[in-house]
């Protein structure tokens, strides 16, 4: 495997391109414009720059890394890659629009890939002409700094295709866990409706959100609050999660807090809209409850 396709240039996006370039893969970054790829690339680019200064790179391999990195607006530039990894919103539909339209482009023997965290692998395969070489590889975020990654085989996905998929895990120097095809997979699973669960404390007044993330970091070692987290992963994230698990396996225990929902439709997203559970638009996050 050479050359790594990367559709969507957001957050998970550009850190999966980050991991592949340094590891020493061509990588081909797309998404729906070239503002957003640009972006992408002025991310990793700082990220980069981020590791060199702590002595985790050098400077020769975050410049080696940028040379391997390519913008490709263009769709069609993506039938030069081995494998395509999908890392877009975390929408069936738009998922299942870009398969349609990026698939007729790939190689036949080009391995698709979703970074989704909580859709049906075996529903997202059957959107695509080859079953059998698709496959969930779900990565953490932040992507340089977590070490694990999610495999998940839909019902077609071949041996080869999940032993492909480890393997390039294996050269990102990624952990990885084996995940069922089930809603949410493992790792949100469990941490989503944790977070829920943090967000009902809030909403029944159990505690402030400083209060919360603080019991919570010092309380049970977490290296960040639920509240904290969730700005982080983003809260239409979070949204999208509890409702495929809430959808999926059918029982109230999965039920979206309330707050959560008003928040999302207030657009108070989290970090990447400016404002969640706290307000980022100053040095320091202000809680806002
Ligand atoms: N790229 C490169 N390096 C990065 C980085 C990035 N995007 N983000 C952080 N780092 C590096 C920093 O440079 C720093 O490096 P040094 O130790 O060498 O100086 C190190 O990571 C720690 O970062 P900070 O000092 O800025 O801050 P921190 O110690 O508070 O750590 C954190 C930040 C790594 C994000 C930590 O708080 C953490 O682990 N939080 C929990 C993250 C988590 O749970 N992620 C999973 C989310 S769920 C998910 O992703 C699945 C899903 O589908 C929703």
């Amino acid at each position: 495997m050479k050359t790594i396709g990367i559709i969507g240039a957001g957050q998970m996006g550009s850190g999966i391109a980050h991991v592949c370039a340094l590891a020493g893969l061509n990588v081909l970054l797309h998404d729906i414009n070239d503002e957003a790829i640009q972006s992408g690339l002025a991310t990793i680019s700082g990220n980069l720059a981020r590791q060199v200064s702590s002595d985790k790179i050098t400077d020769a391999e975050r410049h080696a890394a940028l040379e391997r990195l390519t913008a490709a607006p263009d769709p069609q530039a993506l039938g030069a890659a081995d494998m395509v990894i999908e890392a877009a919103t975390e929408n069936e539909a738009v998922k299942q629009a870009i398969y349609k339209a990026i698939c007729p482009v790939l190689a036949p023997h080009a391995i698709l890939a979703t970074n989704t965290s909580s859709i049906s692998i075996t529903r997202l395969a059957a959107a695509t002409d080859r079953p059998e070489k698709f496959l969930g590889v779900h990565f953490m975020n932040p992507v340089p700094v977590m070490q694990l990654v999610e495999l998940v085989r839909g019902i077609a996905t071949d041996a080869a295709t999940f032993e492909a998929a480890k393997g390039l895990c294996d050269k990102l120097g990624k952990e990885t866990s084996v995940s069922e095809d089930f809603p949410a997979f493992i790792v949100n699973r469990v941490l989503i409706p944790m977070i829920n669960e943090a967000i009902y404390v809030l909403y029944e007044g159990v505690g402030s959100v400083a209060g919360i993330d603080k019991a919570m970091k010092l309380g049970a070692n977490h290296p960040m609050g639920p509240l904290a987290l969730a700005d982080f992963i983003g809260l239409d994230v979070c949204l999208a999660i509890m409702q495929v698990l809430h959808d999926g396996l059918a029982d109230t225990k999965y039920r979206p807090c309330p707050l959560l929902v008003k928040y999302v439709e207030a657009g108070w997203l989290g970090r990447k809209s400016g404002k969640g559970f706290y307000d980022y638009s100053g040095d320091e996050p202000v809680p806002t409850r």
